[in-house]
């Protein structure tokens, strides 16, 4: 019975009548969740919302670009870009344990929305993308507390704000059609899932901007190549990781001392449990042979065979 022409109407007119003529800000992530909810709202009352999008600098290669593009740039949209990356990498130098990494860069990002959004303006309301399963899933004590997900639930109820869900009756199959259906591209309506802490835990142990530099070019190799094997839709969510770890190789004639970076690529539902993902030999070749070419400080490829569970999807 749900109807996704009506939910868009219906959405429209509540915020509509909702906001009135006062400010709504929203925190964009460049996820679906955060991008169908600016677009609605965009859609709803214009230039009345303005987006803070925060670059943590934990981001894949190309993305905050093509936030801007998308957002700034095709949708004609107030978008505010926040480069907190220099903060964010002296919050996290010397910290190597992954949970703290993960409560780090969750408070960062509320002293750093805290502090800029009193910056851009005066607003009454902030929107979040919370989805029905966010609501559900927060309220009971599930795998997801094996891991500290900051952005389930998002920023605090900030007393500043009223907070504006338009999405919290939906599922996330639901969203990506409201996207679909307001126009945003394809590669945010089918993004794979991406952490809020971002490269950070993709990087074992300490963060530093060499290895940060691995994972966002190595990542960029796999995600084209899965693409050009017509794997992207398929796998559910595939990317590179960096163990904490060097091994001896040879290039040429000499002894080479690098990095090795592992694979990670699974199917599944919903992210609670995982099956590692069956890419054909040659992609994988393909993919090995690239990475240790063309990323400098990388000898080593391995490919992560184990499900969830008993691993987790991501490496921290
Ligand atoms: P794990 O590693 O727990 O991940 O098997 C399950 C799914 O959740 C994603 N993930 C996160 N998503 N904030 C998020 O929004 C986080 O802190 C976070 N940690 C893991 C992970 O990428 C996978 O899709």
């Amino acid at each position: 019975q749900w109807s996704m022409e009506t939910f868009i109407e219906d959405a429209i007119r509540e915020i509509q009548e909702r906001v009135g003529d006062r400010k709504v800000l929203c925190a964009l992530s460049g996820g679906v969740d955060s991008s169908v909810v600016a677009i609605l709202i965009h859609k709803a009352i214009g230039d009345q919302l303005t987006c803070m999008f925060i670059d943590h600098g934990l981001l894949r290669k190309g993305e905050a670009d093509s936030v801007m593009e998308t957002f700034s740039g095709k949708f004609d949209m107030n978008v505010v870009k926040i480069d907190a990356r220099e903060r964010f990498m002296s919050k996290l130098a010397g910290v190597s344990d992954p949970e703290q990494k993960r409560k780090i860069i969750g408070n960062e990002f509320i002293y750093v929305f805290d502090e800029e959004s009193v910056q851009i303006g005066e607003f009454d309301f902030l929107a979040q993308g919370t989805l029905y399963t966010d609501i559900v899933e927060s309220g009971t004590d599930t795998a997801q507390t094996i891991k500290s997900h900051h952005n389930v639930g998002g920023l605090p109820e900030d007393m500043r704000f009223e907070l504006i869900e338009p999405l919290n009756a939906l599922f996330k199959d639901e969203v990506r059609k409201v996207g679909e259906e307001c126009g945003l591209p394809a590669e945010i309506v089918w993004r794979q899932p991406f952490p809020g802490p971002g490269l950070a835990i993709r990087v074992l142990g300490e963060v530093t901007e060499e290895k940060l530099e691995i994972v966002r070019e190595s990542d960029a190799i796999l995600r084209e190549e899965i693409a050009k094997a017509g794997l992207d839709r398929e796998v559910w969510q595939y990317f590179t990781a960096l163990p904490n770890m060097k091994s001896v190789g040879v290039m040429g004639d000499a002894r080479t001392y690098s990095y090795t970076v592992g694979i990670r690529a699974v199917t599944s539902i919903d992210g609670m449990t995982a099956d590692w993902a069956r890419i054909p030999w040659e992609v994988l070749e393909k993919i090995s042979n690239r990475i240790v070419n063309e990323v400098d400080n990388v000898n080593r490829i391995v490919y992560d065979i184990t499900s969830k569970p008993p691993a987790t999807i991501e490496w921290e």
